[in-house]
């Protein structure tokens, strides 16, 4: 396959670039282009790739001329039109395991953060004041978590917050109760995660079935205090209901590292970020220097296979 010319337009880390052009593939970083310049620039090149911020939309897919390939330097394919792609034979790639362990990490991290009001606690502190009591939280140990996703990032969770003391209980529609078993993880329905479980962790992609998962219905279901935890995507919580539970005191708290909208503009997102009981990162669970180069070997080593055609990567 002619893959001569790769444009990169979000900050994927330098190894992927090396390996490109140790390769013989001419590469382009251009960060921050507009759409307009997106759509002007990609006429030119065989391969694009994004992390998260770039939008593949279907005319940038029109746009691309030469396009054969679209990689992207993580898991979740949301922001690229997969349907257009492949209606204009354009492959789309992306690096399901690299992120893993680092979007595993953050999600435990937020979970004992939030369950001992760290960051609260931190920001008092700096802020001149000595709130102990005020900034009292709860043991981790004995607390019964539901992970919804038992992939990859669900399971490494499942295993680091066991070590802690938590229970785990999970779901997953692909995932069998025996599956689930191997790494300790019992399987529930989701009717009956909901009343049972202290803290809520979702680890799906974003597809329809799991737009606004955790919703009023859900956390309504839920025992009074449930601390729901997003790492995965915008959209798998719905904000509004979310804010909404933390307000009036169903839900106890929340940790929140991808919104519905990047950057959050809405001001109900913008208040949910503010709100003192939830604790928000701006979509890091990838951003750890071990999984930046571990997804930039990886999408640059499926498009050096693609253009050598190399049966490992492309069967
Ligand atoms: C992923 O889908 O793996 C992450 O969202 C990647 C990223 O941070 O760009």
């Amino acid at each position: 396959m002619e893959i001569n010319k790769v444009l990169i337009t979000d900050a994927v880390d330098q190894a992927c670039v090396n390996l490109l052009k140790e390769n013989g593939i001419d590469v382009s970083c251009r960060y921050n282009l507009t759409k307009e310049e997106l759509l002007e620039e990609i006429s030119d090149y065989h391969g694009l790739i994004v992390r998260s911020d770039t939008k593949v939309t279907a005319a940038v897919l029109a746009a691309g001329l030469k396009l054969k390939v679209v990689g992207r330097a993580g898991a979740g394919v949301d922001n690229i039109d997969v349907q257009e792609a492949t209606k204009r034979r354009i492959a789309v790639l992306n690096t399901p395991g690299g992120n893993a362990v680092s979007a595993c990490e953050l999600t435990c991290t937020l979970i004992t953060t939030l369950a001992r009001n760290v960051v609260q606690g931190a920001a008092s502190l700096k802020a001149g004041r000595w709130d102990r009591k005020l900034y009292s939280g709860h043991e981790i140990c004995g607390k019964v978590l539901g992970i919804i996703g038992l992939g990859r990032i669900g399971r490494e969770v499942a295993i680091r917050m066991q070590a802690w003391g938590m229970k785990t209980v999970g779901y997953d529609p692909i995932v069998s109760a025996e599956e689930a078993k191997k790494f300790n993880v019992q399987f529930l329905e989701l009717e009956e995660i909901w009343p049972i479980v202290d803290y809520i962790t979702v680890h799906t992609p974003l597809i329809p079935e799991t737009a606004k998962m955790i919703n009023s219905k859900v956390l309504a279901k839920c025992k009074k205090g449930v601390k729901i935890i997003n790492v995965a995507r915008g959209g798998i919580v719905d904000e509004e209901a979310l804010l909404k539970a933390i307000e009036d005191g169903r839900c106890g708290g929340a940790g929140i590292d991808v919104f519905e909208q990047e950057p959050p503009t809405s001001p109900v997102t913008l208040k949910l970020i503010q709100n003192p009981k939830v604790v928000a990162t701006p979509h890091l669970g990838a951003s750890t220097s071990e999984a930046q180069v571990r997804v930039a070997v990886e999408v640059a080593e499926q498009f050096i296979a693609l253009a050598k055609r190399n049966p490992k990567y492309t069967s």
